[in-house]
């Protein structure tokens, strides 16, 4: 019967997943765990820097002429539908859409290094705020 089948599966289950888990994944030590916070702050710190610089549009302007310290960004409310977009929407795609529109710039590649820091530093300004994904 179908639990019968279920439950043959359940060995096979447990293997894939014992040999997905790396090794020692959650053991880390105080130096590690310092030194991931260095790696944070200093990708953060980069995203602060160039919310707050004119080098990402053409027109002189800067994110924090209208988000000072990332007010209004809400990262908390996505993934969400967006209007501007005009469909389902990430942080990302709404800094790139400020980037192009605002800032009269060129949006960032998807991997590029400093969307990740544009993201990392929104995302502390509005640390401790409750996720609420799809909001309005
Ligand atoms: C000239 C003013 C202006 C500038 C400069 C600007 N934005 Fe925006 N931003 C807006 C407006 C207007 C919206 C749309 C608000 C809405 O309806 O969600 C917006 C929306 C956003 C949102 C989504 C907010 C939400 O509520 O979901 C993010 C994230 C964002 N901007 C990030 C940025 C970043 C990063 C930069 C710099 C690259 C930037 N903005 C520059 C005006 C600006």
């Amino acid at each position: 019967m179908f639990t019968n089948r279920l439950l043959r599966l359940v060995p096979a289950l447990a293997a894939l997943a014992l040999a997905a888990q790396p090794a020692g994944a959650d053991e880390f030590t105080k130096e590690d765990l310092a030194d991931w916070q260095q790696q944070f702050k200093s990708v953060m710190e980069k995203g602060e820097a160039l919310f707050h610089s004119s080098d990402l549009g053409t027109n002189g302007h800067s994110c924090d002429g209208c988000h000072p310290d990332a007010a209004n960004t809400h990262p908390e409310t996505y993934p969400k539908y967006q209007q501007q977009i005009g469909e389902m929407a990430e942080l990302r795609d709404m800094i790139n859409w400020c980037i192009e529109n605002t800032l009269d710039g060129e949006p960032l590649p998807l991997d590029s290094p400093e969307l990740l820091q544009l993201e990392a530093y929104i995302n502390w300004e509005r640390r401790g705020v409750a996720m609420a994904p799809g909001k309005h």
